[in-house]
Order: structure tokens, then sequence, then C-alpha cells
């Protein structure tokens, strides 16, 4: 587990932790460094700005990672963009950070997937996009759909993703949970970015690349929201029937084709056309929940090296699916637009519903915990039997 810059560090341990990044970087200077040490030194903006050393220590089995990042400072020159002035505040600060690309880890989970070799034992890594606030919503996922266990023979793991929210004291005091809930759970990944709603896309290539170095050989994957009713017994169900061993494409969800870019700054999903000048978006899966191979997560991972961030997560998979020249496809148990919560006066027809799908947007944390157990109460009547 990583802990970084606990105060629990004594003084001699920090002493023996300068020397080693200070040995570190005179063993680099002369490349001398054995190639398979992964050390990363990322530095996303050429200028003149103050190195700050971020160390990321994990001394989780024999690998160890040291990162040194340099500061990634906002881009002023956007300023000078047409129209600027009058973009949306959460826009403007988009572009300012657009380039920055890089966070340091605060919460990591090195041995989730048992190593690169063993990470093919996992069949299903539910990766939930959840933010600090949310400690209800991760919590009934834990007990409910997200439970890691064996399904019909094969593993079934769970990963929640975030950055960090609020300033000072309310930021150390979130941090402080999901570092509880670490030790509890072993199942957040942090990065030191602010968990906006237009940084999810950094989110996303910061866990893709993640997945990359230490689960590459997952078969499958589940991306979405901490809010969402994921039939995950039906998924892998759904995914065992299917020709592919998670070597061959698959991106499938609640499919978008030709979705207009929206142009009202009112919006939350608004894109001005400094941003985007095409009308429409590529084929893409909303980002409720849609389901995908691990081949096509590394596609997308390496295809989003070269294409400038996107503020909307789904749509920008959708763009490096395209350059990949892989297209995503319709799941017809996938409802994650326009449909809410069935009505409260149809009770009786909700679970039997909810039992033929894979996924429906979006359900309170109480709602979640009881339509899971009302979905697996083996005493449950859905006839005439609607299996999918
Ligand atoms: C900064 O923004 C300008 C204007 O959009 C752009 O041309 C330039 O490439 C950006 N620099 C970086 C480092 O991204
Ligand atoms: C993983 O498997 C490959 C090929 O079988 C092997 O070369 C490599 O050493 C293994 N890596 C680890 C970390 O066990
Ligand atoms: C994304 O996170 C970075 C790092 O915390 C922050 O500087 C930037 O303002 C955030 N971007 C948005 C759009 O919130
Ligand atoms: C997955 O299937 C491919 C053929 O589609 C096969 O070559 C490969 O060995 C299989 N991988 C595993 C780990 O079973």
């Amino acid at each position: 587990m990583i802990r970084l810059f606990r105060k629990t560090i004594t003084v001699s341990q920090a002493f023996v932790l300068l020397g080693a990044l200070s040995m570190v970087i005179y063993l680099s200077k002369y490349n001398i460094i054995h190639p398979n040490i992964p050390i990363l030194l990322v530095s996303d903006v050429k200028n003149d700005s103050q190195v700050m050393p971020l160390t990321t220590v994990s001394s989780h089995g024999s690998t160890s990672k040291v990162q040194v990042m340099e500061k990634c400072d906002a881009n002023m020159s956007v300023t000078s963009l047409t129209d600027f002035a009058s973009l949306p505040d959460a826009i403007k600060n988009f572009l300012f950070y657009r380039h920055c690309r890089h966070y340091p880890m605060l919460l990591d989970l090195p041995g989730k997937c048992g190593g690169i070799n063993q990470s093919e034992e996992v069949f299903l890594l539910l990766v939930i996009k959840s933010s600090p606030n949310n400690y209800d919503r991760r919590e009934v996922l834990r007990k409910t759909w997200a439970k890691e266990r064996m399904h019909n023979g094969v593993w079934i793991r769970r990963i929640f993703i975030l950055g960090s929210s609020g300033d000072g004291y309310e930021k150390i005091k979130l941090n402080k949970l999901l570092q509880a809930e670490q030790e509890e759970f072993n199942d957040i990944l942090q990065w030191d970015f602010h968990d906006t709603f237009h940084n999810l896309t950094l989110k996303q290539t910061l866990f893709l690349g993640w997945m990359e170095r230490n689960c590459p050989k997952v078969r499958f994957l589940f991306n979405g929201d901490d809010d969402v009713f994921a039939n995950t017994d039906n998924m892998v169900e759904y995914l065992q029937s299917l020709d592919n061993n998670g070597s061959k494409h698959l991106f499938t969800g609640y499919l978008f084709i030709n979705e207009i870019v929206v142009r009202w700054k009112g919006s939350k999903y608004f894109i001005p056309n400094v941003i985007q000048e095409t009308k429409t978006y590529a084929p893409y899966c909303g980002g409720g929940g849609y389901l995908l191979s691990g081949y096509t997560a590394l596609v997308i991972y390496k295809m989003s090296q070269s294409i400038t961030i996107h503020p909307i997560d789904d749509a920008y998979m959708g763009m490096c699916l395209a350059k990949a020249g892989l297209e995503p496809s319709l799941h017809v148990g996938v409802k994650t637009l326009g449909l809410n919560m069935p009505s409260k006066g149809q009770d009786g027809l909700e679970p039997c519903y909810l039992r033929q799908l894979l996924l429906v947007h979006r359900f309170l944390p109480s709602e979640m915990y009881l339509m899971w157990k009302q979905v697996n109460d083996p005493h449950l009547d859905c006839r005439p039997s609607t299996k999918l």
C-alpha cells in the first residue's frame, strides 16, 4: 500500500528515502540504471518551472516505483483563444490545464490483479468513477453489485477511481476518509488532481495507464458511475457467452451515434468551437456504464496518447476507438438514458425488470441496497421467464 509522506515516517526513514532518491537521480544521470526498473520522469511542460519532487514509493513485493514529477503549470496562452473571456469558468479551467496528463498517485493498488501475469485470472474488473464525497455510494456498492467475488467460476474485482476534492482542511479530511477506506477495503486508486466533471477524461486516461502497468491481462472491464445499478452477474454470463476471451475487441453499452455537440453555454455538456469544431461526436457509449475487453482498453490507452484531451469522457473514448478503426456497439440491456427508476407504484415489477438488464441509471444508495436484495432473492417470481 502507498503511504505518501505520512507523518509516521521517522526521520531516519526519511533520510534513507532521500538517499535512495538521490542515488536514483545519480544513477540515471550516468545511464547505469537497469532498463527494467520503472523510473518515471514525467514532464509535460517545457518551461523553467521549479521541479517539484512528488515521490510515490511502493514497497509491494519486489517492484518499487519512484515517480518524480514536474509541476504542471497553467497554459496562459489559452487566454488569447477566440472568445476566451466569454467561456464558462469550468471550460476556461479545462483549457488552462488540458495539457497536464500526469499527476502523482495518492492511493495505489499494486497488488489488485495479483501481478502482470496473474491479471488474466481477473475476468471482470469493475472500474467505478467515484468522487471523495460519495462515501455512501461506495459503501453500498461494496455490499451489492460491486462485491468482489467469484461468479460462475470466474473472478470479479473492484476499483474506485478518484481525484481529490476540496481545499485545505476539507481536502485533508476527505483524503483521510479515503485512506481509512483503503485500509479496510483495498479498492481505491486516487490521484492528486481536482475531481471535477471536466477532469473525468483525465481520470480515465490515468486509470488506463495504471491498468497497462498493473493489470494488462484482465479479460474484461466494466467502466461506470457510482450511482448506477449494474447487474454484474448478468454481465459475467453475457461475457462468457461471447467468442472472446478478452483478447479481441469489445466495447458495448448504450450507443450514441451522430450525437450533436452541445453549444448552449448553460449546459453541463457545453463545448465551444475552440475545443471541438465538428458538429457531432464519433460513435460512443454513454459513460454511465459500458463493458469493454482488456484488449480494447489497451488500444484506447495507446490512442489516447496522441489525442488531445476532451472534457466529455465518454465521447473521448469514442474518439480513441475511431482513431483505432474500432466501433462501439449497442447492448440492449444497458439503459443509461431516459430511464429513471420505474415509478414507485410499480413495486412488484422492478426487480424482475432489472433482473434481465445489465445496467440502469441512477439509484440512491438505499434503493440500490434494496433492489440488489430483491433481484437476488431466490424466491422472486418473474414468470414468464425472460432470461437474457
Ligand atoms: C497552450 O495553448 C496554446 C493555445 O491554445 C496552444 O497553441 C499551445 O500548444 C498550448 N501549449 C501547451 C504546452 O499545451
Ligand atoms: C510473465 O510471463 C512471461 C511469459 O511467460 C515471463 O517472461 C515473465 O517473466 C513473467 N513475469 C512475471 C513478473 O512473472
Ligand atoms: C483538473 O485538475 C487540475 C489539477 O488539480 C486542476 O488544476 C484543474 O483546474 C482541473 N480542471 C478542471 C476543469 O476542473
Ligand atoms: C484467447 O483466445 C485467443 C484466440 O482468440 C488465443 O490465442 C489465446 O491463447 C487465448 N488466451 C488465453 C489466455 O486463453
